[in-house]
């Protein structure tokens, strides 16, 4: 039987979308919510096949968008798993606005959202390490450990006191 080739690289992927009169406000900018979920779908099938279970989004840090994006644009919205801790990924996701008529590229955002891997009882399920082995994905790597911190500590200060 022929074996399919696999879809490339596991812990990188870039979706591409036209975006719709439904995607946008009536004067045809794209709603934020629109490239959100574009985010977080290209982050989590990102972190699905890195981890090759299923996760759950546990944290979307805030996202800024840059430039707007119109209906007519196509949306490429590139995910990568920047680190991994026990049970949890991080994954970068930048999302781009193309005028498929004039080529211009927009940069919209970049965000950071992190997954938790569950086991078949929905309980958090150990992950495996991301190989970091070149100078850029070992400063990438840097960086998440500094927002991890940042995440840990805001964590703790929002938690209620007994
Ligand atoms: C995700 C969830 C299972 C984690 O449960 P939990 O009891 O907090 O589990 P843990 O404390 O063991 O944390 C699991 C991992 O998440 C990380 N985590 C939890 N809260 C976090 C936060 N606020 N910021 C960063 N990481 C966080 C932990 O550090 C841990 O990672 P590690 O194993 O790599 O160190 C639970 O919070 C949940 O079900 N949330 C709802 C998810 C959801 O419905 N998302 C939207 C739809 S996909």
């Amino acid at each position: 039987m022929n074996k399919v080739p696999s879809a490339g690289k596991t812990d990188e992927l870039t979706l591409a979308q036209v975006m719709l009169p439904e995607d946008a406000n009536p004067r045809g900018n794209v709603h934020g919510g629109t490239l959100m979920k574009l985010a977080d779908t290209a982050g989590g099938v990102c972190a699905t096949r890195h981890t090759r279970k299923r996760v759950v989004t546990v944290v979307m840090d805030s996202m800024t968008f840059e430039q707007p994006a119109y209906v007519g644009d196509l949306v490429v919205v590139h995910a990568q798993v920047t680190w991994t801790g026990r049970t949890s990924i991080e994954t970068e996701v930048n999302i781009r606005a193309e005028n498929a008529l004039t080529g211009e590229v927009r940069q919209i955002s970049t965000a950071y959202f992190v997954y938790v891997a569950l086991d078949e009882h929905g309980r958090p399920s150990p992950v495996q390490p991301l190989k970091v082995t070149t100078a850029e994905q070992r400063r990438k790597w840097a960086a998440a450990e500094d927002r991890r911190t940042r995440r840990m500590q805001h964590r703790l200060e929002a938690a209620p006191t007994a």
